[in-house]
């Protein structure tokens, strides 16, 4: 009922969102991953949804369920997501990037498992690094509204202010881990050009809401 009377911030607006963590196989059974659960992009998207827009959510290997009225797509690699996206970028007008996306990956995943060969040596893996994502979006000429997410150990403020220039985005979205990996609650920090501010401790869908609601405020109306 509360879902229900959200109120509808973003009616008409077209919200594509990343979520989760990327898989990068090294073989058919072994591969590279991050610590991600996906509950805070799987939240947003929630919001979004509540908000009255149209939500795509391209997401990694994660147990959630889909939200109500989402159209999801399931991928495994950064590539498949990067590949998945990128199409669908210039047809939305909000691009929200939590995805935890692995930032390298083997150069080709072996077609047989790898197998010990008795010598104690490890084998060598070389890695590629992967597409940034969010970057290519915010690069398109018919670009979404772009936001980003920052999971920081420390010095989190400033290295949300580098990564917002360094993307070119106009809102980044800070958050400490690994502390808040997999939980329910979270605490965000909000900067764009103007400053910085802080969404206090909260569950993820309260933040989730409080976010959509900020970047609300920052569109222009839909001009179709
Ligand atoms: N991102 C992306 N594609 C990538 C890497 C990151 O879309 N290949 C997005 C994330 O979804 C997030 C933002 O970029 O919204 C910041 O991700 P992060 O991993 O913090 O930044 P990096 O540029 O990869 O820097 P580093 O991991 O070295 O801190
Ligand atoms: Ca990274």
């Amino acid at each position: 009922l509360i879902a229900f009377f959200q109120p509808k911030r973003l009616a008409g607006q077209r919200v594509l969102i990343t979520a989760g963590p990327t898989f990068e196989a090294i073989d058919p059974v072994r591969g590279i991953t991050n610590h991600s659960s996906g509950k805070m992009g799987f939240a947003i998207a929630r919001a979004a949804q509540e908000a009255g827009a149209q939500v795509t959510l391209v997401a990694g290997p994660v147990h959630l369920p889909t939200p109500a009225h989402v159209r999801r797509i399931d991928v495994q690699s950064a590539l498949q997501m990067h590949d998945a996206v990128m199409p669908l970028a210039a047809a939305h007008d909000v691009f929200i990037a939590t995805a935890a996306v692995a930032d390298w990956r083997p150069v080709a995943a072996a077609e047989q498992k790898l197998k010990k060969d008795g010598s104690g040596c490890p084998p060598a893996i070389e890695m590629v690094e992967n597409p940034d994502i969010l970057a290519a979006v915010a690069r398109l000429p018919q670009r979404p509204y772009c936001v980003g997410f920052a999971a920081e150990s420390h010095d989190l403020l400033r290295h949300a202010q580098d990564k917002r220039a360094r993307k070119q985005v106009p809102l980044l979205v800070g958050n400490l881990g690994p502390a808040t990996f997999g939980q329910d609650t979270n605490a965000l920090l909000l900067v764009d050009e103007h400053g910085h501010r802080e969404l206090p401790q909260a569950d993820k869908l309260t933040l989730a809401r409080q976010l959509v609601a900020e970047i609300a405020t920052r569109l222009t109306p839909p001009t179709r």
